[in-house]
């Protein structure tokens, strides 16, 4: 079967990310509240005679482009499912920035699922679709549904979540990468060393003070709420983050925070002339490698073209 789909899939942030102990199958219980931002990979699907990868943007390099990439192995579990061949070529754009805590990886995979599916014009429920999601990555089922939601277990159980308008975002991206278990192990690290290994059950609270925020729509009330559990182990990892932090505060954001396992710094601007202010002050002081301006909440994987 020839002829192709895209999907383009958004970036996200966590605006709150809770972790909790670690459980038994090595993942940590989290209570996440995750945004779907305005900046997009883009994941075309074709039909062909052998699976295959190609990856393009400036990042292209740091994508694996064989089939541990996880947009393969999303086409590989999907056609699993389908009995079907996995027979595509799968060409990724890539914006999002690589291993950045904004879940890259899992859009493209978001991406190949929604494409893929189209592509072989299968009849697979939402819920089906999101139970492959989230044997992928615990990221992966929000990158599909998008928009604003309340992630529990370790990430991949969502509840949408109410909000009013948009969030105007600044993001700067670091030199280089951080590897989500790396900064999982390093919090595990920094909990035992300070006697604190057994997280209080308030580690995994939902954030109700923060929903409430985002449904009243006041971007002031959201700013103070901001919460990451991760982001001391970031710094621990890139004690440069510490500088990118403040220099994005003294630039006139409302607050600033690691996304994720960063090591990019997401920084909550006023309105959209403030967010590209801050962005232009930003990208002169040399903190960061690029300087980027987005919005949220967004729409989760959507086809864009199908031929
Ligand atoms: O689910 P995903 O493959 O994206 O997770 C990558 C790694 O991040 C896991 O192998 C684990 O080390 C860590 N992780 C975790 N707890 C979570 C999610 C991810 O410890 N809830």
């Amino acid at each position: 079967m020839m002829g192709g789909a895209t999907a383009r899939v958004p970036a996200k942030i966590n605006l709150h990310l809770g972790v909790g102990p670690l459980r038994d199958d090595g993942y940590h219980e989290l209570s996440t509240l995750y945004c779907a931002l305005s900046l997009y990979d883009e994941v075309t699907v074709r039909g062909d005679d052998a699976l295959s990868v190609t990856v393009r943007g400036e990042n292209r390099r740091q994508v694996p482009s064989d089939a541990t990439n996880l947009a393969a192995r999303a086409v590989v579990a999907l056609a699993r499912h389908a009995g079907m061949d996995p027979h595509v070529a799968i060409t990724i754009d890539k914006t999002i920035p690589v291993a950045g805590g904004m879940a890259g990886g899992s859009a493209d995979a978001a991406g190949a699922l929604v494409a893929a599916a189209r592509l072989w014009r299968l009849d697979i429920a939402r819920d089906e679709l999101l139970a492959i999601a989230a044997e992928l990555g615990s990221d992966v089922p929000f990158s599909v549904v998008g928009g604003a939601a309340l992630g529990t277990g370790r990430g991949e159980q969502l509840l949408p979540v109410l909000h009013r308008g948009a969030l105007h975002w600044v993001l700067a991206v670091s030199g280089s990468g951080l590897s989500t278990p790396d900064v999982y192990r390093e919090i595990d690290r920094l909990r035992a060393r300070d006697g604190d290994d057994q997280p209080a059950a308030a580690g995994v609270a939902r954030p109700d003070e923060l929903m409430q925020a985002l449904a009243s729509g006041d971007v002031r009330a959201v700013a103070p709420l901001l919460h990451n559990d991760l982001q001391p182990a970031a710094l621990s990892l890139q004690p440069m983050l510490r500088r990118t932090l403040r220099a994005g505060r003294e630039a006139g954001a409302l607050a600033g925070i690691v996304s994720g396992s960063g090591p990019t710094c997401a920084f909550l601007c006023a309105d959209e002339d403030a967010a590209v202010r801050v962005a232009a002050e930003l990208s002169g002081s040399g903190v960061a490698k690029a300087v980027r301006t987005a919005s949220g909440p967004v729409a989760g994987a959507r086809l864009i073209a199908v031929n």
